[in-house]
């Protein structure tokens, strides 16, 4: 008797038909059309607050024993009046604030741009795109997805150190894998970026004929895979640089203890 093995491809995961809505889709299909943009206005104003308040307002490099929070991520100056994570909070904030997800997001719930499918415009203006101040600098996303390749390599770099504890001993603590956790869904974040995803696999007309053609229509195909589930990835990510920071302040302040084992 021969067993038959069916190979999922990226490409059949990329090009596979949807089969309806699935329960989320089915939920939110449910709720009121203002229930999306006031919670996006919510948890994004929430996230702004928290921000402001974790890199500028609690004194200090949010740091316990070899855990280092993303909001301080690389470290440039930790010496100075201003906050080090000043210095290394722009490219990840813009680069959020001008994904292509996170504007769909924000124009329809903070300017109403429409708010919703089949709800009215708040205001009718003439229509300029992204063509105009500010909103043109929204073009500057693709540039602010290499800085981001930086700062996400370093982020990879705290987990590595996070696996060490202070006296050199190899550590797997709670802390470990919230970090660890929170890179990956950070990393799942930007490469299904849509420059990124274009980048690796556009402006070609055909990619049989092209230099390294193949090999950057399998790396497409991949993007492809998270770039499809890139809200997702985006909320997620959002979240776990929140739990990372707050976990790390509640080390710092003795609230809690790390539970891990040291090899
Ligand atoms: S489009 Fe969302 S991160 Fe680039």
């Amino acid at each position: 008797m021969s067993t038959q093995v069916t190979k999922v491809s990226p490409a059949s995961l990329a090009s596979a038909p949807h089969s309806g809505p699935g329960p989320i889709e089915r939920i939110l299909d449910s709720l009121p059309w203002w229930a999306l943009p006031a919670t996006v206005v919510t948890v994004l104003g929430l996230f702004g607050l928290y921000s402001i308040w974790t890199a500028f307002l609690t004194g200090g490099i949010n740091q316990s024993g070899s855990y280092l929070s993303p909001f301080y991520s690389p470290t440039i100056w930790s010496t100075g009046p201003v906050s080090p994570a000043l210095w290394v909070l722009g490219s990840p904030l813009l680069f959020r604030a001008t994904c292509y997800y996170y504007r769909k997001a924000y124009y329809r719930s903070f300017f109403w741009d429409p708010p919703s499918c089949a709800v009215g415009e708040l205001r009718h203006r003439k229509y300029r795109g992204e063509t105009a101040f500010p909103l043109f600098l929204n073009n500057l996303h693709r540039f602010l997805f290499y800085l981001v390749l930086i700062v996400t390599g370093f982020l990879w770099y705290d987990v590595y150190l996070a696996f060490w504890a202070p006296d050199g001993h190899v550590q797997l603590g709670l802390g470990t894998g919230i970090m660890l956790v929170n890179v990956i869904l950070l990393s799942g974040y930007t490469f299904g970026c849509h420059s990124w995803r274009h980048l690796v696999g556009g402006g070609l007309d055909c990619y049989s004929k092209s230099r390294l053609g193949q090999a950057r229509y399998r790396a497409w195909q991949w993007v492809t895979v998270l770039n499809q589930r890139h809200p997702l990835w985006a909320w997620c990510s959002m979240f776990s640089v929140v739990i990372t920071d707050v976990y790390i302040h509640l080390l710092r302040a003795g609230i809690v203890i790390d539970p891990h084992i040291v090899f």
